[in-house]
């Protein structure tokens, strides 16, 4: 039976006699044109903002915005959505964040790409929740396939599974709590006990903190992270990470899992994956890599070789979110053997009983950490049925040559220092005074920093490295220039030679300029 095509102009616009106000609001068969026309309203305010941003940011304070939000009595409606849209650009539009503009250089936030856009748009509405088959249905499918060609790209093997998940940090919890359960696999409850206090993770000084936060999550030791440090170029040495197992073994500790990073937050540098998957292959522990950054290299024409090793992996955290140009969130944890995932299995009678697996019922919720769950694996089914996988790899390729040419520049320039350069896309640098105000550059780069937010004409982000503030650009946006960055870096000078001048006394020009 063919079904009758609703035309919008054949929609009807006005709720049923009968409707009452409240269910007028509700997505359903009687209110389809309200929701074109309201998705439509809210579509076209956010491409208006984005046609017209001329800096990534506005440079509004908390203390300045506070008051507007705080004003709004959220038990009196506007009921109206044009009024409803007008408040929001007062309190979120017009000084949101922008990352889709050049001059935003700061977190591994992407800009976003169209496709996905869509693939929000429409996962939000039918608004499926992947934990069990009969609340996603065609969604289940099309992640189990996403997840499947993510394990084909890294390498995996045939017996690999994983899951979408909310993120990096929540990636990696899963992987350890997994790793966790393997070292503790033969342990009975008693020994479990004894043995929790004495899981150790091998991790890089320079990996994420989300290790640490899960360690403790995951009722460890207080010291249960062993931190082995980088050499000069930030990446974990194969050799320190085999020193630190035998030193914990002679202790009578187990270490539970190694964290090797494809892709440090700050210095976007990738530790060498095989190497370190040959210590644990040869000690026996799970290597998780955390690819949350680098995984955008799994669809690189030029530089999927960096990744060399991570097929050898126990488990990989993949953020979609960060490198695949997708919107938040967008994340997966992927493992070679799917039958760890049963770790973070529970069966409910109302939900998803055992017997559904005889059943061969695919329901996600038995993988996943969480319950109810966003279809946010439609946005990247989207972007790779339109674009294809070697687009986003373009985009990615771009990004990390454009770091390449910042970092360059950096390196050129006598006001600033730069440090490792990255593999991927982040340039670590400081602006560096002479003279008297040599004792004043850390504060000066803070002070950069926030000045240049607050005029709103570029974000850069801050870290500290060896005890010194330094200022980071995250490149994740094709359409930054060489420019941009020139532009950016003489603002930076500018601002960091006025704060010198400001509080040593001594002229600008004197301070920006070093001596030879
Ligand atoms: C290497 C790495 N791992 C994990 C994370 C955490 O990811 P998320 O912010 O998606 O939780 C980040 C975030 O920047 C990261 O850089």
């Amino acid at each position: 039976m063919t079904l009758p095509v609703h035309t919008a102009e054949a929609t009807p616009t006005h709720p049923k006699p009968g409707t009452t106000p409240a269910r007028a609001h509700l997505l359903n068969a009687d209110t389809v044109e309200q929701y074109r026309r309201a998705v439509a309203a809210g579509t076209d305010r956010v491409a208006r903002r984005v046609a017209e941003a001329n800096g990534p940011f506005t440079g509004v304070r908390p203390d300045e915005l506070a008051p507007q939000v705080e004003a709004i009595d959220l038990d009196r409606p506007l009921g109206d959505t044009t009024a409803a849209l007008d408040e929001l650009e007062d309190v979120y539009l017009r000084d949101a964040v922008w990352f889709h503009h050049p001059r935003y250089l700061a977190h591994l936030n992407c800009p976003v790409v169209i496709p996905a856009l869509l693939g929000e748009a429409v996962l939000s509405a039918v608004n499926s929740s992947m934990d069990t088959w009969d609340q996603s249905a065609g969604g289940t499918l099309i992640e189990r396939r996403l997840i499947e060609w993510t394990a084909d790209r890294i390498g995996l093997g045939p017996a690999a599974d994983g899951v979408f998940t909310s993120g990096g940090t929540q990636s990696n919890l899963h992987a350890l709590l997994l790793a966790r359960e393997e070292a503790l696999a033969a342990a009975t409850p008693a020994d479990r006990r004894i043995l929790l206090p004495q899981l150790r993770i091998i991790a890089s000084a320079a990996g994420h903190f989300s290790v640490q936060k899960a360690a403790k999550l995951l009722g460890l030791a207080p010291d249960a992270v062993v931190v082995v440090e980088t050499g000069p170029d930030r990446r974990m040495r194969p050799g320190a990470v085999r020193h630190e197992i035998a030193r914990c073994r002679r202790a009578g500790l187990t270490v539970m899992a190694v964290v090797a990073t494809a892709g440090t937050t700050d210095f976007g540098t990738i530790d060498p994956l095989d190497d370190i998957a040959e210590v644990c292959a040869t000690s026996g522990v799970w290597l998780h890599v955390d690819a949350a950054y680098g995984c955008g290299l799994l669809v690189s024409p030029t530089r999927r070789h960096l990744l060399d090793g991570i097929e050898r992996a126990d488990s990989v955290t993949v953020d979609y979110h960060k490198s695949f140009f997708q919107p938040v969130s967008s994340s997966a944890l992927v493992v070679r053997d799917r039958r760890t995932l049963r770790h973070a299995t529970w069966h409910a009678d109302y939900l998803n009983p055992a017997r559904m697996v005889a059943q061969r019922i695919p329901n996600q919720v038995d993988k996943s950490l969480q319950t109810t769950r966003r279809f946010d694996a439609l946005k990247l089914w989207l972007t790779l049925r339109v674009m294809g996988p070697d687009a986003v790899g373009e985009l990615f390729d771009e990004v990390c040559d454009r770091a390449a040419q910042a970092w360059e520049l950096v390196a050129a320039d006598p006001r600033f220092e730069v440090l490792t350069r990255s593999q991927l896309s982040t340039v670590v640098f400081r602006w560096r005074p002479t003279g008297p105000g040599r004792d004043l550059a850390d504060a000066a780069n803070l002070r950069a920093r926030e000045a240049l937010a607050a005029s709103g004409l570029a974000v850069v982000a801050g870290t500290r490295v060896d005890g010194r503030q330094y200022l980071k650009f995250t490149v994740l946006n094709p359409a930054t220039t060489t420019e941009d960055v020139a532009y950016v870096l003489d603002l930076i000078a500018e601002h960091a030679g006025r704060h010198v001048h400001e509080h040593a006394g001594a002229s600008t020009a004197d301070l920006t300029c070093p001596v030879g």
